[in-house]
């Protein structure tokens, strides 16, 4: 295999409690990280990360609300996008982009994906 997935880890909060402290449980909100808009949502289940633009005409998910299924909800057309996967509820065939979240001693981190070269590591 010529490419491996790498992540790069960025801290977006200095602790639990901060992050705790910026989204509620059932809300979101758009947090920029390294010039990304990223939708940051909490369910019961905890903190989900997704692109904030939504796929269908561009609205920003952020705005938006999640619901207690785990989805979050485009203020526009009211699409559902599943907070773990990307992909969109209702039979539609768009997805958004979702990222992992870490929560560390030193704080809360964001990962980025990226395809790296993989014939000079072992
Ligand atoms: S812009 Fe998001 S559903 Fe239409």
């Amino acid at each position: 295999m010529f490419f491996r997935k790498k992540i790069n880890w960025h801290k977006v909060f200095d602790s639990i409690d901060a992050i705790n402290a910026q989204v509620a449980v059932g809300r979101v909100t758009t947090i920029n990280v390294e010039r990304k808009k990223i939708c940051l949502a909490r369910t019961a289940d905890g903190f989900f990360a997704v692109n904030d633009k939504c796929p269908h005409n561009g609205a920003s998910l952020g705005n938006g609300y999640c619901t207690a299924e785990g989805s979050v909800v485009c203020p526009v057309h009211r699409y559902h996008f599943d907070l773990r996967t990307g992909r969109a509820k209702s039979g539609l065939g768009d997805f958004v982009q979702t990222y992992p979240i870490e929560v560390r001693d030193d704080g809360v981190y964001i990962g980025f994906e990226q395809l790296v070269w993989n014939w000079l590591k072992k």
